[in-house]
């Protein structure tokens, strides 16, 4: 019996700055962003959008096709909490309906804790393969403006359904981790902002890679060439393409730079239009792999590196399932990516200035987003959700 990926979706926020128009606004030329750091637009949330919207919009798809009957467990993995104490992933139980007897839990290591998510998940359906979890990863990445980190940002959630004999990838047993304790990012209890050593971080990213990826071939017996694609934690998508020559040259795979991208690029074609989605952005870029490679990629085995700040790295495989195709959601995200709308710099710096009420007070947020779910307002410290 195998187990992993029976289905995935996504959902992003309906506003995008075009970094162009960041650059503009900064003096800046725009190619550091397109070129420089490979990305090319970043999603910002309406104000009545969260962690929690995004994620009841991501899994929808799934529960309407599975039943909500059909989870036991949801596992939801976030680094932009919205309560210290209740998990997010209660709110999503009652918007998509899901049975009392599916138990909730929130997960948090950085960009990592997903990964940890899935396999947990795996662990659990391996158990007992009658049942289904539901790991969800949602996100919103964001810095202090005029900081490097600024042209990063993004936001977005995805839904996993993780079965026995699952049609999309079923995951491999093995892993290799590599854990420290190091300052690169993090935000503290008291910031909406994340602090963060970008350099280092950069630095930091690619040592777990090597740590992780020599512990995972000793593990697993796997090399370099038993992979045909690689999917990366996704910050913005030229790390990954660092990673990836990284990579190559540690294992001493002696690919050419076309060889070397071909392996790599269809992963990053959402991210790039999305901006980092912390937890999300790994599983975004294994959509837009399943979703866009023209090849057919049944049998093909998939190297992953999740890297969460502070810092966990872990490698890990899987292998794509023949007949993949089918459980795809490729047009509605192919519609929720075009019918996004460009925002201006005053807009965006609005949306980014958007007040939290912290006063007890009673809050109500206009319309603005246009998905399925909304907070509607803040009340005696208290979020409401309502379907929209
Ligand atoms: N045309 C083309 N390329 C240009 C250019 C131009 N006009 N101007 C600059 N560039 C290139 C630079 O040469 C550089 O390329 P290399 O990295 O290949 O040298 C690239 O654009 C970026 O330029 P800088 O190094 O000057 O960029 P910066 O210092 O202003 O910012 C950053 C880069 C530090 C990564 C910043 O974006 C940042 O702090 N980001 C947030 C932190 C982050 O994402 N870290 C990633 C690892 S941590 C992680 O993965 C967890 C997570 O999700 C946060």
């Amino acid at each position: 019996m195998s187990v992993g990926i029976d289905e995935i979706s996504f959902y992003t926020s309906n506003y995008f700055l075009d970094l162009k128009t960041l650059a503009e606004v900064q003096g800046t030329d725009p190619e550091k962003y397109y070129t420089g750091i490979g990305q090319e637009k970043m999603g910002m949330a309406a104000p009545d959008e969260d962690i929690v919207t995004m994620a009841a919009s991501a899994a929808l798809p799934l529960i309407e096709r599975a039943g909500p009957d059909a989870v036991s467990t949801l596992m939801f993995a976030t680094e932009t909490g919205i309560d210290q104490s209740k998990a997010a992933g209660i709110y999503v139980h009652r918007l998509l309906g899901l049975n009392a007897n599916c138990r909730v839990v929130e997960l948090k290591q950085a960009c990592y804790s997903a990964t940890a998510a899935l396999q947990m998940a795996c662990a659990l359906v391996a158990r007992k393969p009658d049942t289904k979890v539901l790991v969800i990863a949602s996100d919103i990445a964001r810095y202090d403006l005029d900081t490097p980190g600024e042209a990063t940002q993004g936001c977005g959630a995805v839904a996993m359904l993780v079965s026995a004999n699952p049609r999309l990838v079923s995951i491999d047993p093995e892993v290799g981790n590599y854990t420290e304790d190091v300052m690169d990012f993090w935000r503290p209890n008291y910031r909406s902002t994340a602090l963060v050593d970008g350099k280092y971080s950069t630095k930091i990213y690619l040592k777990a890679l090597k740590k992780a990826w020599d512990n995972f071939s000793t593990v697993s017996g796997y090399g370099f060439g038993d992979f045909s694609r690689f999917c990366y934690h996704l910050p913005f998508s030229r790390m990954a393409q660092k990673a990836h020559q990284q990579l190559v040259r540690h294992t001493k795979a002696g690919l050419s730079a076309d060889e070397q991208e071909a392996q790599i690029s269809d992963t990053l074609l959402y991210n790039r239009i999305i901006g980092n989605s912390y937890t999300a952005s790994m599983y975004i870029g294994l959509t837009s792999l399943l979703e866009n490679t023209i090849e057919d990629l049944s049998g093909q085995r998939i190297g992953f590196f999740s890297y969460g700040s502070g810092c966990v790295g872990e490698f890990f495989s899987g292998t794509v399932v023949a007949g993949y195709r089918e459980a795809l959601h490729l047009q509605r995200h192919r519609d929720l990516l075009a019918a996004r709308r460009e925002i201006s710099h005053d807009e965006y710096l609005q949306l980014y200035r958007h007040p939290v009420p912290t006063d007890g007070g009673e809050h109500r947020f206009e319309e603005g987003t246009t998905g399925h779910f909304r907070l509607a307002g803040i009340s005696h410290h208290k979020r409401e959700y309502i379907p929209r």
